[in-house]
């Protein structure tokens, strides 16, 4: 579960890389999209040709929240993305599950029996599974899911985030029962300039 404390910090970003990062590895990846809140996959992958709809938008086909609402079986959720990749001939496949159309009810899913479902199912056919999700101060979704899921990955934005709203933020998530099993720094910079960079004299820089 990737998941952040506050929003925009890069979850999405981080989950999309690191699915991308997993498949050039040789791996099988699945990234699910579990913000239901604000679904952004869709947009992420819009150009990628499903191999079951043939380039359509990921949009227009049942995402996740089909599985309890519209009884989907998870398999028939799962699309197989292709990836274009420099210098391999055939492109690579991330399997991907959109938020798709959410309704009212979509928030049932959660706490529901069938998320254990999708897990197990999601867990037995790939070597990993991401799950992207919305911020754990703003809303309760990732505290639901986080006791279901291996680990937590908390993504924190250098600059904007307190270290005690992230203490807060990792302290909720292990108090649901989830394992925060890392923490990403995005944004990070270290106000030094490459001046300070450790091999910055070698390339001739600056006196
Ligand atoms: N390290 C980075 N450097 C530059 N831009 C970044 C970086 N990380 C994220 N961004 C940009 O910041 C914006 C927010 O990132 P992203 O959508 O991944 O955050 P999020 O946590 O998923 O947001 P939300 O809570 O709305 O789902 C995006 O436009 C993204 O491209
Ligand atoms: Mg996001």
């Amino acid at each position: 579960l990737i998941t952040s404390t506050q929003p925009g910090e890069g979850k999405t970003t981080v989950a999309t890389n690191l699915a991308l990062s997993l498949i050039l590895a040789g791996k099988r990846a699945l990234l699910i999209d579990a913000d239901l809140r604000r679904p952004t996959l869709d947009s992420v992958f819009r150009d990628s040709a499903s191999s079951s709809d043939d380039g359509r938008n990921t949009k227009r086909r049942p995402g996740i929240a089909a599985v309890r609402e519209g009884g989907w079986r998870v398999g028939e959720v799962v699309q197989r993305l292709h990836i274009d990749v420099a210098g391999a001939a055939e492109g690579l496949r991330l399997s991907v599950i959109p938020a798709g159309r959410v309704s009212a009810l979509r928030f049932a899913l959660l706490e529901s029996p069938q998320l254990d479902e999708t897990l197990r199912f999601c867990r037995d056919n790939n070597d990993v599974v991401l799950l992207d999700s919305p911020p754990v101060l703003a809303v309760s979704d990732a505290l639901l899911i986080a006791p279901k899921v291996d680990g937590v990955i908390l993504i924190v934005n250098a600059g904007t985030v307190t270290e005690r709203e992230a203490k807060r933020a990792k302290d909720s998530l292990e108090k649901a029962g989830g394992r925060v099993v890392g923490v990403v720094i995005n944004r990070f910079d270290d106000g030094a300039g490459p001046a300070y960079h450790p091999y910055a004299g070698y390339y001739g820089e600056p006196d």
